[in-house]
């Protein structure tokens, strides 16, 4: 009586269990391959920020948005294609996941593979994962092996492991992530009530590219947009090779999440490109960390720095996009993961005593 009361005062009950998102397989079910076992934590559903200084820097009637993806369970986009691809397999009756992985996709292997209840492997370059990425594999139980190579090697190994039948493979070479992962361009559509004119997201193995262009056009081809978005991929100088056509034996940047030498959907990804009639264009290091502080600071959100690529790409295009272009910038990943970089500047902060007047002098406002 006195919960009826209460709830009736703030305007009626507040919870309605059956109308909490439920993640995205629940959602987009019907664009999805069939998944009897649905493994969820909620994926999906992420914010699509207007970005006023984003949109006034590029000027001239342009709208920029950003699709925080760093807001997931694990804090990547990678929980969208994980639920799908873990989903399956233990439809198929999968014992042991397994993925090569810069850090986010084991992270969200990890999480999934614990709330299936089953065991996964990660495979990783040694010394090149972000601090945040391998605590959350280690916290969800992960097996992890490092090893003295790149990602492409990990890659490498994780398929030949992948063709015998005790390992299910949840890396991109999965269709089943690629699936899962067009459900953010389903989102961007639902929300702007159409596609945008410019998409711009960091590459690196190049599945997600691959699975937003899929998207896109799948929403197109159903009506559901009146048109597509011209695809803007941006790699690290150092890590290029979708840009400068060639495998990168040792590819290097600050950005490990995208530190790949031979993308595995490269060639989807250039069809994305090329059909959307895109670019794939370089940033460098500095062009990275320097978007990445600009964004945490005059937009308030905070992305690690590969998800900063698209950022400092759209400083690096706006003078080649259309007045009153619509524009959304994926990014990826949450800033958190890696704080080593920031770390860094922030050096040693010296205390004060606790008094209002030294912490009123410390502040020099
Ligand atoms: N941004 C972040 C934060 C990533 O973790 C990745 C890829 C990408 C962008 C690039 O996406 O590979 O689909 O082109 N991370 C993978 C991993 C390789 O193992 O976590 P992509």
């Amino acid at each position: 009586m006195e919960e009826a009361k209460m709830n009736q005062s703030r305007g009626g009950p507040r919870c309605e269990p059956h109308r909490h998102w439920t993640g995205i397989i629940e959602r987009y079910r019907e664009f999805l391959p069939p998944c009897e076992h649905v493994i969820s934590l909620g994926e999906g559903d992420t914010p699509l920020i207007f970005s006023p200084r984003l949109s006034e820097r590029v000027g001239r009637g342009c709208e920029v948005f950003v699709k925080n993806e760093g807001v997931n369970p694990t804090g990547s986009f990678k929980d969208r294609g994980m639920t799908v691809a873990v989903s399956r397999a233990i439809d198929r009756g999968a014992r042991v996941l397994i993925c090569a992985s810069t850090g986010n996709t084991s992270a969200s292997a990890a999480a999934y593979a614990a709330r299936a209840g089953i065991p996964c492997a990660v495979v990783l370059p040694a010394g090149k994962i972000a601090t945040g990425k391998l605590i959350q594999a280690f916290a969800h139980g992960a097996k992890i092996v490092a090893i003295d190579g790149n990602f492409d090697d990990a890659l490498r190994i994780v398929r030949e492991l992948g063709e015998g039948n005790e390992f299910a493979i949840v890396n991109s070479i999965n269709p089943d992530r690629i699936a899962g992962q067009r459900t953010a361009a389903f989102e961007i559509v639902d929300k702007l009530g159409d596609a945008p004119d410019f998409h711009l997201l960091p590459v690196g193995n190049a599945g997600n590219i691959t699975a937003y262009w899929a998207g896109y056009r799948e929403f197109h081809t159903r009506g559901r947009s009146t048109k597509l978005p011209a695809m803007l991929g941006f790699q690290a100088a150092c890590a290029a090779p979708i840009f400068y056509n060639k495998v990168i034996e040792n590819p290097e940047t600050i950005a490990s999440a995208i530190r790949i030498g031979n993308p595995a959907s490269w060639k989807q990804a250039r069809a994305a490109l090329d059909e959307s009639k895109g670019n794939i264009d370089v940033v460098t290091d500095e062009e990275i960390l320097a978007a990445q502080s600009w964004l945490a600071s005059n937009e308030g959100i905070f992305v690690e720095p590969a998800s900063a690529a698209p950022i400092a790409g759209l400083f690096k295009s706006t003078k080649k996009i259309p007045e009153r272009s619509r524009i959304v910038c994926t990014v990826t990943g949450h800033g958190l993961k890696d704080p080593d970089t920031i770390q860094r500047r922030i050096g040693k902060l010296e205390s004060v005593p606790a008094k209002i007047d030294n912490v009123r002098r410390a502040l020099g406002f």
